[in-house]
């Protein structure tokens, strides 16, 4: 981009083209104030706090706004700027209620700083404050109208990133207020509850129902890592007071994976399921409380009293990092040498590493991908969860005209977008896509002579058309579409995506590492064969507490480790506590975990010596010679 040069303040300064004044203020290190801007929502020229003077200019201009120019000469801290922002701060104050003692957001509020910095000790107007109405029907946020300051943050974060635009000015003057959608409660709106526009507001507008008047943020540790609720891995920043997390937030508005989900920005707030904190035995047909030791020692002596160790079955759950992962081989492929060893999404990952191996072009392209096609079709995607991934294709469909292909049974987000909506029960949901794949590949045989019963075939024959004619189209398919069809559909869905240079593949998968226990070799290529051998099962699940066995897997002895209660850990002779996702990263360690919890690696560690009879020492000589 070409250089520009600019004189600000007296000093020359440089920018790019293209840059607004605030840009280049703000990349010189000169500050300006702000309010309704936010980097990463399209400016807006709303507050008028940015103000500045240009030279030549016979009125004051919005920096956040304004086109930076070779050659100009801007004055951005003055004294008659200052008065007239101090003054705007003042209508702002008078405006509405801003007692700012009573609000949840006093020390965090950008409204209140900017009053500190411009010496605001009192206010020359009276104080209107029109009482307007406070929405808390929503089931996570609330909205106080009285501390809104008409920033619009909040309607262009739902607008440009969400992609919904729920929310939108209504009413005029000082009843002005952010409506939802026809001036609905916000509970009973199209709001779909990221949360996003909580996270822009600078004021004490919108707050979070569970965590407010608990915390000052300024008094938080802030960790940022990556959630790991879902395949898609959203980086999320996690405010921590005294071990516990207090909120979540998106990173930065810029990245498309900033809108959290409903799981990912308060399910850690508000998850009561029951943890596990002790190892239990059971006891005719009882749990009862044991030491680690004693959990230790029975599942040695477990062990060793099998005919053949090979016949132990030992999963482990996808969502875990790669030093479990890596632990997890050590004990149950090395040292037991296990033939019946899998991840609980092995599944998955068979069928979509058997596909992806016949494809000699990489198809397969990143969510992010989403917002740049023009064609986007979508089988079976979990829509509760995965809101970036909603974001995407709605930005796409508004901003990029795309066409939007949805086939599925429940009614969801993608429904009121679709294009096309292929109306479906689940149970043939892979065999209308397979028919429509097949057409997309010109073969329109069951096209034409369906053998199923399907009220519009005509959809198929038009999606097939929008397919074929897009110039970059994305499928996207989730993770029961893999359970449903298997690799036959699958299959058929790369090999479509081989043929068609414009077609790229976005696989959902259960959990962000489960290629990874693919890639450790803990997937089962083969399948098991004899499921009567297995005697005993080991189950390392975490906080992965919806996986359940198989009903034709019964094995004399079930040992599940997991950090909730769940069914599976009821089944269970020996239930050993483990971490939740959130105490497995090395960042956030220790935060969440109860007291005397022993992490998965260490657990896993203590058995291999005891079962090798080799000391930690040996075992960490052997780690760093191998
Ligand atoms: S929104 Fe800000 S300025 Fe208004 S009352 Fe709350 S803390 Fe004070
Ligand atoms: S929670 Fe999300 S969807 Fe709902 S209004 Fe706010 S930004 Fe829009
Ligand atoms: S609710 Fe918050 S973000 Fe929205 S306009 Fe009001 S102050 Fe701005
Ligand atoms: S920050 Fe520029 S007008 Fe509000």
């Amino acid at each position: 981009m070409k250089e520009i040069i600019l004189k600000i303040d007296g000093k020359e300064v440089k920018g790019k083209e293209g840059d607004t004044i605030l840009d280049v203020c703000k990349a010189n290190g000169i500050y300006i104030p702000t309010l309704c801007y936010l980097e990463g929502l399209t400016p807006y020229g709303g507050c008028r706090l940015c103000v500045v003077e240009i030279e030549g200019e016979k009125k004051l201009h919005t920096a956040c706004t304004y086109p930076a120019k070779n050659g100009l000469i801007v004055k951005t801290n003055t004294e008659m700027l200052n008065n007239y922002r101090k003054k705007i701060i003042e209508l702002l104050f008078a405006e509405k209620n801003h007692y700012c003692m009573f609000c949840e957001k006093s020390g965090n509020c950008e409204l209140q700083e900017l009053a500190y910095k411009f010496k605001l000790y009192n206010l020359s107007l009276p104080m209107l404050n029109p009482k307007l109405h406070v929405d808390a029907t929503g089931k996570y946020f609330a909205i106080d109208h009285n501390r809104c300051v008409l920033c619009s943050r909040c309607i262009r974060a739902c607008d440009e990133i969400v992609g919904l635009h729920v929310l939108d000015f209504s009413e005029r003057g000082n009843r002005t207020f952010v409506a939802a959608d026809f001036k609905d409660p916000i509970g009973n709106s199209s709001c779909i509850e990221c949360g996003l526009c909580m996270q822009v507001c600078p004021t004490g507008a919108i707050f979070d129902k569970v965590s407010s008047y608990k915390f000052n943020v300024n008094e938080c540790q802030k960790i940022t890592t990556v959630c790991q609720q879902c395949s898609i891995g959203c980086p999320i920043t996690l405010f921590i007071k005294d071990g516990k997390i207090l909120r979540c937030e998106g990173v930065d508005l810029r990245n498309p994976k900033v809108q959290l989900c409903r799981v990912g920005r308060f399910d850690i707030l508000y998850r009561n399921n029951i943890r596990i904190l002790t190892p239990m035995i059971r006891k005719n047909g009882k749990l009862k409380k044991c030491s680690i030791e004693e959990a230790l020692t029975l599942i040695i002596d477990k062990i060793n009293s099998l005919t053949n160790k090979k016949n132990i079955l030992c999963l482990i759950s996808g969502i875990y990092p790669n030093n479990i992962l890596e632990a997890f081989v050590k004990f149950a492929i090395e040292t037991l040498g296990s033939i019946y060893v899998d991840s609980t999404d092995g599944y998955w990952c068979r069928v979509i590493s058997q596909s992806l191996r016949t494809s000699p072009r990489n198809v397969e392209c990143q969510i992010e991908d989403i917002q740049k096609a023009d064609c986007i079709l979508i089988v079976d995607v979990n829509f509760k969860v995965q809101n970036p991934l909603h974001s995407l294709v709605r930005k796409a469909a508004r901003f990029n005209n795309a066409k939007v292909i949805f086939i599925g049974s429940a009614e969801n987000h993608f429904v009121n977008i679709a294009d096309i909506w292929i109306k479906t029960d689940s149970s043939i949901e892979n065999r209308l896509l397979e028919i429509l794949l097949n057409a997309i590949n010109g073969d329109e045989k069951e096209l034409k002579h369906p053998k199923i019963t399907y009220e519009k075939p005509e959809d198929l024959h038009l999606a097939a058309n929008l397919v074929n004619k897009a110039k970059h189209c994305i499928i996207v398919y989730g993770e029961n579409l893999v359970k449903l069809g298997g690799t036959k559909t699958v299959n058929l869905i790369y090999e479509t995506a081989r043929k068609h240079d414009n077609i790229n593949v976005v696989p959902l998968g259960p959990y962000l590492n489960s290629m990874d226990a693919q890639r450790f070799k803990i997937v089962n290529n083969l399948g098991f064969t004899n499921y009567n051998e297995v005697e005993l099962a080991y189950l390392l699940l975490g906080d992965d507490d919806s996986f359940i066995l198989p009903k034709f897997i019964e094995p004399n002895f079930l040992i599940v480790q997991s950090a909730y209660y769940s069914k599976i850990a009821m089944m269970a002779d020996l239930i050993i506590p483990a971490t939740t996702w959130l105490e497995r990263d090395e960042k956030v360690k220790n935060l969440e975990k109860p007291h005397g919890i022993i992490d998965e690696k260490s657990f896993i560690t203590k058995l291999l010596i005891k079962l090798t009879g080799n000391s930690l020492d040996e075992q960490i000589k052997r780690e760093v010679k191998k």
